[in-house]
């Protein structure tokens, strides 16, 4: 479809979606250079559990900076955060502008979290989550809650939510009876994790840069 008009450090590329490094990588079409975005980085490293969401660390425990290419790209930073013991999708950026946007809590970005919790429990149980629990620093909004299994000792549950308080996921689950044992995060807006391995990172594609943008323009 590109019919060899499209060249990613002079070599021709066939497929639609193919990952291009928007700050280290050339790209041209017809032979001239092109720009494919302001210069922005936007990735995502599959955080493991153990890890803190910090660039720097005074007391030099584990942390996300230790796991991005942060010499190649100065500034880059997390949007948001994930607790220390939580796995899955962070979102990086030196996109200081949609960083923020996709922070503000007027925004609504999902984010979706699968969760083991203690149990037994029984799908009715959830219904506080769907209609927004009280926490003590407020009521939460509404939330998408589907129960996987409910087996003892621990039920499997999958939750979406449209906010982004410290520790909510945890705290909602507190607030029904049901602690967390486990909780990982394998979408985030737009964005999946994939089979990304836990540890590593990736560009996003210009498709999923894309959709994340227009995820903030929707909301
Ligand atoms: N909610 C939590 O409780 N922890 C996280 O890391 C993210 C959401």
């Amino acid at each position: 479809m590109t019919a060899g008009r499209v060249r990613v450090n002079g070599e021709v590329v066939t497929e639609l979606g193919s990952k291009v490094d928007p700050v280290h990588d050339e790209v041209t079409v017809d032979g001239k250079p092109v720009s494919i975005n302001d210069g922005s980085v936007y990735l995502m490293l599959h955080k493991p559990t153990g890890c803190l969401t910090t660039m720097d660390d005074p007391y030099g425990r584990p942390c996300v900076a230790a796991l991005v290419p942060t010499d190649a790209y100065p500034g880059l930073f997390p949007v948001g955060r994930l607790d220390k013991d939580t796995s899955g999708l962070l979102l990086f950026t030196t996109d200081g502008e949609l960083g923020n946007v996709l922070l503000h809590p007027k925004h609504h970005v999902e984010k979706t979290y699968e969760a083991l919790i203690e149990g037994p429990l029984c799908d009715a149980e959830l219904d506080p989550l769907r209609v927004g629990v009280e926490l003590d620093d407020g009521p939460c909004n509404r939330a998408r809650v589907t129960l996987i299994t409910g087996d003892e000792p621990a039920a499997q549950v999958r939750i979406t939510i449209n906010e982004g308080r410290n520790r909510q996921v945890r705290r909602m689950f507190e607030a029904i009876g049901h602690p967390v044992i486990k909780l990982h995060r394998p979408a985030f807006g737009p964005l999946s994790l994939g089979d990304l391995p836990e540890g590593k990172w990736r560009m996003l594609s210009a498709t999923e840069v894309a959709d994340l943008k227009a995820a903030t323009e929707t909301m």
